[in-house]
């Protein structure tokens, strides 16, 4: 698996470290590996719900990269930051250049949220392409239900999680 060389490279490190410093404190969801993990494996659980078929180095690698940005408080828009970043470091972690393509096409898509009745009803009709099961995986990773700062999340009600996993099988 070559997203290995991702977390040894030495300029993610550095990114990594310096944005698990500045959320040290942060009441709300934060960013780190935990959180990069998870979008990973709720896309392919996604993915694979959906019939498509995954390039795991390309799902790992918009994982651990998507949020990276976010170290940079200066920065507007944080996807703008890691798109950069990723270009970088898979470059020097040996990716080819249509992979990284693909790899900020999906970091630079990552951000928005639907409601959860809409991620449903897309989950159910199989329309999510690699992009949206990436998108949707970046929200449904979240654990409202257990977040002591869940009454001031600027997040809905609707797109907030309520369970651990949605579940999508035995639901009317
Ligand atoms: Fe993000
Ligand atoms: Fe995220």
């Amino acid at each position: 698996m070559k997203y290995h060389k991702i977390l040894e490279n030495r300029e993610y490190r550095y990114c990594l470290d310096k944005l698990d410093e500045l959320e040290q404190d942060r009441i709300y969801c934060r960013h780190g590996l935990e959180h990069f993990y998870a979008v990973a494996r709720i896309t392919l659980m996604l993915a694979q719900e959906g019939g498509i078929s995954v390039d795991e180095d390309v799902v790992y690698g918009a994982a651990l990269l998507h949020d990276l940005g976010r170290y940079d408080i200066n920065a507007e828009n944080h996807e703008a930051v890691s798109c950069e970043l990723a270009r970088k470091i898979l470059h020097d972690c040996e990716y080819n250049f249509d992979t990284i393509q693909q790899i900020v096409d999906i970091i630079s898509n990552h951000r928005g949220r639907y409601s959860i009745s809409k991620i449903q009803e897309l989950r159910r009709s199989k329309k999510l392409d690699l992009n949206e099961c990436f998108r949707v995986a970046d929200q449904i990773s979240r654990r409202c239900f257990e977040c002591k700062s869940s009454e001031t999340c600027k997040w809905k009600d609707e797109e907030k999680i309520h369970f651990e996993f949605i579940e999508l099988q035995g639901e009317t």
